[in-house]
C-alpha cells in the first residue's frame, strides 16, 4: 500500500514540460495584465521608482537595512567606485513573537539593532560634518510606492502577519522609531529585496537584467521598458526604464495543479488564497509539504508503525533547511535522515526502506517547487525578450535567498529544467544564473547613494 501511494503522490506532484511552458505562458498574460492594473491580476507588477541602475562607480559610505526571510541585516557599505566596496554587516534572527506583534514592536525591534550597530561601529563612520548618514531599506514584502522613499504596505507574506501595519508607510514607521531612539539617519530609499538584489548585482555585472528570491519566499524584480506600464504611476523616467517588483509569489491560475497538500496548506494559512505560487515553491512551505504528506503515509500506509507520530502532527514542524539535509543525504545507511527525524519528530529506529520513502517525498516535493521556478523564470526572460536567440546576448539573471543558495538539489534541477527542457540549446548557453555576495545590501546602499538628499 505504502509504495501505490507513494507512487500516486509522485504522479500528482509531476509538472510536465508542456504544462510548464504554459503555466510561463499565463504567468507572462498576467504580468502584461499586473502593468495596465495591479487590481485586474494576480500577479501586482508594482513600480519600483528605481529608474536608473548604477554603473559600479558610485562612491561614498551609505547604511543598508534588510528585512529578509530569515534574517534582519544592518550594514555599512563603502562605495568606492570601480566595483568595489568594503561592506561590514550585523545579521539578527527577527523572533517569531516580533514577526507576528504590534507594528510599532516590530520597527522598534529594528530601531533597537541599528542603533546597537551604529554604536558598536562608532569608530568606523564617516560622517562630514552638518551631514546625515543615509540609508536604503530593503523590505521584502509587498508596497505600493509612489516614490523612492515612501510606500504601504499592502499585505504581509511568508511568516510575518502584524496586521496594524496594512496601509500604513513603512519608511514612516521605521522614521519614527528611529527618532525615538534619537538615531540621526535619513531613509533615503526603499525597496523590495529582488529590487536591491538586481540593483546590487548591476553593480558587479552590466549584463544582469533580473533579480530573483527564492528563500523564505520566491520573488523576481527586472527592468521594464517604461512606456509598457499603463497603469499610471507619475512621470516617466528619463532613462525609459523601470524596475518592476514582480510579486509573482502570489500567482494564482486554473493550471496551478494545486494538489490536496497545497489546498489544506492554504486553508490553514493566515493568508488563505494568496501567495498560491509560493506555497507550492518556497522554503517557509515546502518543509509543511513535505510534512502534511508524511504524515497522511503514517495515518494510511503505517509509515512510522502503528500509531502517528505526535510530533508530525504539528505545522510547520519540519524546516525546509531538515527536508535539504534529508534529500543531500548521501551516506548508504541514511543516518542523516535518521538523525532528523528523530530529532526534529521524534521518531526513532526507522527502516533502511521507510527513510528510504522521506527521502523520496522530499525529492517529489523539492522537484516540483523547482520545476516550478524554472517555469517562473523563462516568464521573466519571455517578459524581457530574451527567450528569443536574436535578443538574447549576455543575460544575467541575479539570484539569492537560503533556498537556492543552500539546498543543492533543488539548484539543480532548477538549472537543469530551464536549460535542458525549457529554453532553446543556444539560449540557455547565453542565460546564467548569478549569486552575488551581499547583492541586496549593496543595491540598497547604491540606490541611496543615487538618491542622496545632498545630490539633489
Ligand atoms: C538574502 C538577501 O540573502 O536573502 C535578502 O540579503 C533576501 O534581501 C533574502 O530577502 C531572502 O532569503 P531568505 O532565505 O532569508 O528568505
Ligand atoms: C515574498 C514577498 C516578496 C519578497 C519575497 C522574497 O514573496 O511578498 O516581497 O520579495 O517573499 O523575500
Amino acid at each position: 500500500k505504502l509504495e501505490k501511494m507513494v507512487k500516486k503522490i509522485e504522479e500528482e506532484f509531476w509538472i510536465s514540460v508542456e504544462l510548464l511552458k504554459q503555466l510561463a505562458d499565463d504567468m507572462v498574460l498576467m504580468m502584461r495584465k499586473g502593468l495596465e492594473d495591479a487590481d485586474s491580476s494576480s500577479i501586482k507588477m508594482l513600480v519600483s521608482y528605481v529608474d536608473s541602475l548604477p554603473s559600479g562607480n558610485e562612491e561614498g559610505c551609505f547604511y543598508a537595512l534588510d528585512l529578509g526571510g530569515t534574517n534582519l541585516r544592518v550594514m555599512q557599505v563603502k562605495l568606492q567606485g570601480n566595483r568595489t566596496i568594503d561592506l561590514k554587516a550585523e545579521s539578527y534572527m527577527v523572533p517569531p513573537k516580533i514577526k507576528t506583534g504590534k507594528s510599532h514592536e516590530l520597527f522598534d525591534y529594528i530601531a533597537e539593532k541599528v542603533s546597537h550597530v551604529f554604536e558598536m561601529k562608532e569608530d568606523d563612520f564617516e560622517i562630514l560634518p552638518g551631514k546625515k548618514r543615509e540609508l536604503g531599506f530593503t523590505f521584502s514584502f509587498p508596497v505600493h510606492q509612489t516614490c523612492i522613499n515612501s510606500g504601504t504596505l499592502l499585505n504581509w507574506t511568508k511568516d510575518y502577519d502584524a496586521p496594524d501595519a496594512i496601509g500604513k508607510d513603512m519608511v514612516k514607521e521605521l522614521s519614527k522609531a528611529l527618532e525615538k531612539r534619537a538615531i540621526d539617519v535619513n531613509v533615503t530609499a526603499l525597496l523590495n529585496d529582488t529590487v536591491g538584489t538586481l540593483a546590487g548585482g548591476r553593480f558587479y555585472d552590466k549584463n544582469v537584467v533580473a533579480a530573483v528570491i527564492l528563500g523564505t519566499g520566491m520573488n523576481a524584480a527586472y527592468v521594464e521598458q517604461s512606456d509598457r506600464i499603463v497603469k499610471p504611476y507619475g512621470l516617466p523616467p528619463k532613462s525609459g526604464q523601470m524596475v518592476i517588483n514582480t510579486e509573482w509569489g502570489n500567482f494564482n491560475s486554473s493550471l496551478l495543479p494545486l494538489t490536496v497538500y497545497d489546498r489544506a496548506l492554504d486553508n490553514d494559512s493566515p493568508n488563505h488564497h494568496k501567495q498560491l505560487l509560493e506555497k507550492m515553491v518556497s522554503g517557509r512551505y515546502l518543509g509543511e509539504i513535505v510534512r502534511r504528506i508524511l504524515l497522511q503515509l503514517a495515518d494510511d500506509a503505517a509509515l512510522f508503525g502503528d500509531s502517528v507520530p505526535p510530533k508530525l502532527q504539528q505545522h510547520y514542524v519540519l524546516g525546509t533547511d531538515i527536508v535539504s539535509a534529508m534529500h543531500g543525504d548521501k551516506s548508504a545507511d541514511l543516518s542523516v535522515v535518521g538523525k532528523c527525524l528523530e530529532k526534529v519528530l521524534e521518531i526513532s529506529n526507522v527502516s533502511l526502506e521507510k527513510k528510504k520513502v522521506v527521502v523520496k517525498i522530499c525529492e517529489i516535493a523539492a522537484t516540483r517547487g523547482a520545476r516550478l521556478s524554472a517555469a517562473a523564470i523563462l516568464a521573466i526572460l519571455k517578459m524581457l525578450g530574451k527567450d528569443k536567440l536574436a535578443n538574447v546576448g549576455e543575460t544575467v539573471v541575479a539570484i539569492d535567498g537560503s533556498l537556492f543558495a543552500k539546498y543543492q538539489e533543488f539548484k539543480s534541477c532548477l538549472q537543469k529544467t530551464l536549460a535542458e527542457e525549457l529554453l532553446d540549446e543556444q539560449v540557455s548557453k547565453m542565460v546564467l544564473l548569478k549569486q552575488f555576495k551581499d547583492a541586496s545590501g549593496i543595491g540598497a546602499a547604491v540606490v541611496a547613494a543615487s538618491h542622496s538628499i545632498y545630490a539633489r
